[in-house]
């Protein structure tokens, strides 16, 4: 039996070591519910000691209490909680027991409360303290607090142990039949001494049973241990485009056939290869990875996982193009990974950011020595039965790349994973691309290699690492604020120009930066100039844009508050795409594709063109041979593609009016776009991207606030402030405009809007009925929205 645990927890901002004792009184606590993140709730301030690269939030020590009855049914039975992730540094007391601790952010871990637990009706409390205190600990924005899920496993003493259930899928190469292998161990001795029996169930997608089996469990080395393989008749592959998810389910049984345990896991069954020369293939099918690397903050819901914001982001990256993830740094939500597996996305798994020696003062390294191996096991073993994951990675950019002890410590790492898993090749996020100065890849120990920017040194790497496997594990590092435009067009920014001016770098007065893809990080290339470099390097096997989204923290190129946020997204933190977002768009899809840009407003005493003013006018296109701009219907020519550039461009005298660009294939029209003048704002226009939700006290609906004209257009300097106030059965969840140097809270219920856009996010009650979401501006007439709760 498996309990949401998530409901009725009490929260202190604060430490107070006598929480521990079951008597304690919380009734002036704080009641909420998990996933929780404290840091987000706050104001951004440049005196938190996280810095601006942290966020500009703040860390603390945070105790969290639950009163929790047992079910009449876990009497005799084990009990264990499961945490998917806290940051960080939790210790855990049961009924004023202490079980133990994980400094760990990013990892899941469980505790056996059994010894401790007093059976129904009596009461229990369970006390957790997260200490995220000592700052600054990471590079980017952390959050605080139990972040992730929590769950209650109540277990018949023998029963299957499902975190060491592996299962994988073989290919023969002669029939292309599917082997199934299965294997685990069932705890705490078994039904009859030597061994006992587990029934094996594969339903397809729909519910079709398409195998059963028996298999028997026997007693090595004091473990029950079981492990068989079976041959699955017509199997569909999981893809990209298809992900086709088996059901497998286990049912340990007694002697008299009763079910004792049961455990269902989905699997997909898919194969892959790396070649030297020609990259990655899925299936037996040549595939460029397409990916985005992606940190673990919901925008305005912080580091809180919900698994509706999550679903979310993977749509917008599906819609791109995106066919992976990395995950950065560190380990995701598990359900995230659920999700990768049923839309259709490669994942690289990563363990670390840092081994032994830091980036920060109070980051990992301290804990390394101690929690590698646990911490990567944990990794490994949560994660193993996802078809989407296909890569380890053991690291990031790793300091001991430059000596002798980055040799010993990879070994150790990939055979830690290798241990659990032989079947992914492990990576790790490499910048030394000169192999007799890079003591990671002296270890001969990877399987791939990944490198990260530099992407003039992909010509030269074959010969620099003969025989050897490529992949971009970071590229671009352009950077970028959603409707701003800086001329001309063509001339590339490099900000900051190098690593000497980075902590004095002044860039623009508003904390903005172009979103022509002409600003880029001195490390990094435009998105263009680096996607084409990996596009025409067959032997690259693909890319990982840093980053799909803008996420909290690290806001390069600006050093100082009140920048808080990364510039870095093809998407911004409130979800919405950039220009660029329609240049990988073009390429990494197949569906017609024009995207013009800039904004065509005049200047209004803003930030409009002048008339007469030169404008450079972009456009991403696909699917066709050319596309023709007019301007008020006059033509301003016609412009192509060639290899070396992923857009056209026309230098246009500003006249107000309407732009508009077709695009052509052999003379017939594919798509055709136009950009009118707005008026003056004039009303709010709200769009839902959910209107039904469900009423379970954790679905979302992300609603887009846009300034409008009078006719419609959005007004693209509109930074009128939105006031929003929601009645019925939901709370006002977050509110964002995507700007990286907003520094009011994202839990504020008055937002400023950027670019004439702003978000608002609606988190369902369990409560059925309408939810009404209200945004009024001084000047604007009052939007109303409704949304239902089933
Ligand atoms: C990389 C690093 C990322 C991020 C990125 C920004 O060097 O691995 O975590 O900091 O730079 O450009």
């Amino acid at each position: 039996m498996v309990i949401d645990f998530n409901k009725d927890w009490k929260f202190f901002l604060g430490n107070d070591s006598t929480a521990i004792i079951p008597a304690f009184n919380d009734s002036h606590w704080r009641k909420l519910s998990l996933p929780h993140d404290w840091s987000i709730e706050f104001d951004f301030s440049k005196d938190y000691p996280a810095t601006t690269q942290g966020g500009a939030l703040p860390g603390g020590i945070g105790w969290y209490r639950k009163n929790f009855i047992l079910p009449v049914a876990a009497k005799d039975k084990n009990v264990s909680i499961e945490f998917d992730g806290v940051y960080k540094n939790n210790e855990v007391w049961i009924n004023g027991h202490y079980v133990g601790k994980r400094p760990y952010g990013y990892v899941p871990f469980s505790y056996d409360l059994t010894p401790y637990l007093l059976q129904s009706p009596q009461k229990n409390v369970i006390a957790v303290k997260v200490d995220n205190s000592q700052q600054p600990d990471s590079r980017w924005y952390t959050g605080s607090g139990i972040y992730r899920n929590v769950k209650l496993v109540i277990k018949n003493k023998i029963s299957i142990d499902d975190r060491n259930l592996f299962l994988t899928t073989h290919i023969t190469p002669q029939n292309k039949a599917v082997i199934l292998d299965i294997q685990g161990n069932t705890t705490a001795g078994s039904v009859s001494p030597t061994a006992s029996k587990i029934k094996v169930s594969v339903l397809d997608s729909s519910g079709k049973l398409i195998l059963s089996e028996t298999m028997y469990s026997t007693l090595i080395n004091g473990f029950h241990n079981f492990h068989a393989q079976y041959i699955i008749g017509s199997s569909k592959f999981w893809d990209i485009q298809n992900p086709y998810l088996y059901k497998l389910k286990l049912e340990l049984l007694n002697g008299y056939g009763t079910v004792l345990d049961d455990v269902t896991t989905l699997f997909g069954i898919r194969y892959f290869d790396f070649h030297n020369q020609k990259g990655f293939s899925l299936n037996g099918k040549p595939l460029k990875i397409y990916g985005v690397c992606m940190h673990h903050d919901l925008g305005a819901l912080g580091a809180a996982f919900n698994i509706n914001a999550a679903r979310r982001q993977l749509k917008i990256l599906k819609e791109m193009g995106c066919n992976a993830i990395r995950f950065s740094h560190n380990p995701p939500a598990a359900e995230m990974l659920d999700l990768c597996d049923q839309m259709g996305f490669l994942v690289i798994d990563e363990a670390f950011d840092m081994w032994q020696k830091r980036k920060n003062k109070f980051d990992y390294h301290l804990d390394f020595e101690e929690w590698h191996k646990k911490d990567i096991e944990a990794m490994v073993l949560r994660d193993r039965n996802h078809p989407s994951v296909f890569m380890w990675s053991i690291g990031n950019e790793i300091r001991e790349q430059f000596d002798s002890t980055g040799t010993s410590i990879t070994k150790e790492l990939v055979s830690l994973v290798k241990n659990l898993d032989p079947t992914r090749p492990v990576t790790s996020a490499l910048t030394e691309t000169f192999p007799e100065k890079n003591f990671i890849t002296k270890s001969n120990a990877l399987d791939v290699l990944g490198f990260n920017y530099k992407d003039y040194d992909y010509p030269e790497l074959p010969k620099r690492f003969p025989g050897q496997k490529f992949i971009a594990l970071e590229t671009a590092s352009a950077l970028e604020t959603r409707g701003v435009y800086e001329l001309p067009s063509d001339s590339i920014r490099t900000w900051p120009p190098n690593y000497k001016v980075q902590d004095t770098f002044a860039g623009n007065k508003d904390f903005t930066s172009s979103a022509y893809d002409n600003t880029h990080a001195y490390w990094g290339n435009s998105h263009e100039r680096s996607w084409l470099a990996v596009k025409n390097n067959q032997h690259i096997a693909g890319a990982f844009v840093w980053s799909g989204f803008d996420y909290l923290g690290e806001p390069m190129p600006y050093p100082k508050f009140p920048a808080r946020s990364s510039y870095y997204g093809i998407i911004d933190l409130a979800g919405f795409p950039k220009d660029v977002y329609y240049m990988y768009q073009s390429e990494w899809t197949t569906k017609p594709v024009l995207h013009i840009f800039p904004h065509w407003n005049p200047t209004r005493g803003g930030t409009g063109w002048k008339h007469g003013q030169l404008v450079d006018v972009w456009a991403y296109y696909n699917n066709a041979d050319e596309v023709e701009l007019f301007l008020n219907e006059r033509s301003l020519g016609v412009k192509r593609k060639n290899d070396s550039t992923l857009h056209v461009m026309w230098r246009v005298n500003f006249e107000a009016g309407t732009l508009k660009a077709v695009s052509r294939k052999n003379g017939k029209v594919v798509l055709i776009k136009e950009i009118k003048t707005p008026g003056e704002p004039h009303h709010i226009g709200l769009t839902a991207d959910k209107t039904n939700l469900k009423a379970d006290g954790n679905d979302l609906s992300f609603i887009t606030v846009r300034i409008l004209d009078k006719n419609g257009n959005l007004v693209p300097d509109a930074d009128n402030l939105i006031e929003f106030s929601v009645a019925g059965n939901g709370i006002l969840a977050g509110t964002d405009n995507g700007y990286q140097a907003d520094t009011i809270s994202l839990k504020s219920n008055k937002r400023k809007c950027w670019k004439g856009m702003a978000l608002a996010i609606i988190q369902s009650s369990e409560k059925k009925g309408n939810i009404t979401l209200t945004a009024k501006s001084p000047g604007l007439s009052l939007a109303i929205l409704t949304l239902r709760n089933n």
